[in-house]
């Protein structure tokens, strides 16, 4: 590994390590002197292998952008997070794990789905999907569990629509799905993905001969009927959408709220200043960096941030840490929802930057309003500190959270 004019190495970072707050990047990752003086670290892995720890923001936008890096994770060199991530690289990952030109092939296929103006024609269909869940909720009166109350039915309910899942399966998908990102028996997690395959498998066949309503069912008349993707292929795929299009927003939902309960000022400004809800969003994207752990490969050298990232060498990129670098972001370490917190990396970026994003923001942003505004006396129904979150290997976001009314 390269160093060149940062001056002498010091100890490496272990990566991954867990968050001590659930809405602060865990302490260990902040370079000695600030990201502008260091924005990249040697960092050590679980297995002892050392990568480059990436915290600058304007280096990890470079980075992400920069094709000399890959995200094929069926590449010998592709520096895995932890042993469960890297048991789970025997299979290939779609789109997500796959270079130009074949990942912009698969990307295409999917994007017209995802667009800002489709998701804009869902808003109807999630904010009935909210309202009825508020409704129950109340109903059943406190305390509630928001997490499985609200934070996990919202997106599990709104994508399942999208794809065409029926949402009667998702005790099951949920469940794996929770497995697949924090088991931490390797077997159980390998059992997890392949129970979620063979349940796609069986849905797609069935779809085949009782054409039902969703991208899958479009997929499958345009795409997998033609012979343009393989089934292997759209099930691997269908497995991406369903377990990215839920853990991932129902962590910003939960997390989020927990993070406003922490932050009254913040949340009575949200309250008196409606027209804030894009940026609050915005800004608890950036202060929350729930995906907190992007990877990549370099195939050649780059030169970047005063080093060398040599061909084969491990990139990994704490997100959380990025959209603090103070060099974009003043005061980076506050919450404030009116700020311009455009250009943060919570949902990577460059041509694997989040498919989602538009149906995450539209969901966060309904969910969070029609909360705060049904629900005026929420409050934590447990001490903050007794709340358990998710450890730092996986989506960050709270593992449950009691609130009353
Ligand atoms: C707040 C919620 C979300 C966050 C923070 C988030 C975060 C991310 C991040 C950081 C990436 C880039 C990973 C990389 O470069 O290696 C990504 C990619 C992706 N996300 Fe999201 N995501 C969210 C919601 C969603 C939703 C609702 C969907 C719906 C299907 C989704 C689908 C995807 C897909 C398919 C990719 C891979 C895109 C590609 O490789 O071209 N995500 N997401």
């Amino acid at each position: 590994m390269a160093d060149t004019d940062t001056g002498p190495q010091t100890d490496t970072i272990t990566f991954p390590q867990d968050r001590t707050c659930p809405y602060h990047p865990p302490t260990g990752y902040r370079p000695p002197h600030g990201a502008a003086q260091r924005p990249l670290s040697p960092a050590t892995l679980y297995d002892g292998r050392v990568v480059w720890l990436v915290t600058g923001h304007a280096e990890a936008r470079a980075l992400l952008s920069d094709q000399r890096l890959s995200a094929d994770r069926q590449n010998p060199a592709f520096p895995m997070a932890t042993a469960r991530v890297a048991k789970l690289a025997t299979r290939r990952i779609e789109l997500l794990g796959v270079d130009d030109p074949e990942h912009h092939a698969q990307r295409r296929m999917l994007v017209p789905s995802f667009t800002l103006k489709r998701t804009e024609t869902l808003r109807p269909q999630i904010q009935e999907t909210v309202d009825r869940l508020l409704d129950r909720m109340i109903e059943q009166g406190p305390p509630v569990d928001l997490v499985n109350a609200f934070a996990l039915p919202v997106p599990s309910m709104v994508i399942c629509a999208l794809l065409g899942v029926p949402y009667s399966d998702h005790d099951f998908f949920e469940s794996r799905t929770r497995t697949l990102l924090r088991g931490p028996v390797v077997t159980d997690v390998q059992a997890a993905r392949d129970e979620l395959d063979e349940y796609f498998r069986t849905l797609i066949d069935h779809k085949r001969t009782v054409r039902g309503e969703g991208l899958l069912d479009e997929l499958i008349a345009e795409r997998l009927d033609t012979g343009a993707v393989s089934r292997d292929e759209l099930v691997r795929l269908a497995q991406i959408l369903l377990v990215a299009g839920h853990e991932t927003t129902a962590n910003m939902i939960s997390l989020g709220t927990f993070t406003l309960l922490q932050h009254p000022d913040q949340l009575a400004r949200l309250r008196s200043e409606k027209e804030l809800m894009p940026s609050a969003v915005e800004e608890l994207l950036r202060f929350l960096s729930i995906a907190d752990t992007v990877s990549r490969v370099a195939t050649e050298d780059i030169e970047m941030g005063g080093v060398t990232i040599r061909a084969g060498e491990g990139v990994v990129l704490s997100t959380s840490t990025v959209n603090r670098d103070a060099a974009a972001y003043p005061a980076p370490d506050e919450l404030d929802l009116g700020r311009r917190s455009r250009h943060h990396v919570a949902f990577g970026f460059g041509i694997h930057q989040c498919l989602g994003q538009n149906l995450a923001r539209a969901e966060i942003e309904i969910a969070l309003r029609s909360l705060f505004a049904r629900l005026p006396g929420l409050r934590l129904a447990a001490p903050a500190d007794e709340i358990p979150f998710k450890p730092g290997d996986t989506i960050q976001g709270m593992l449950e959270l009691p609130v009353a009314w």
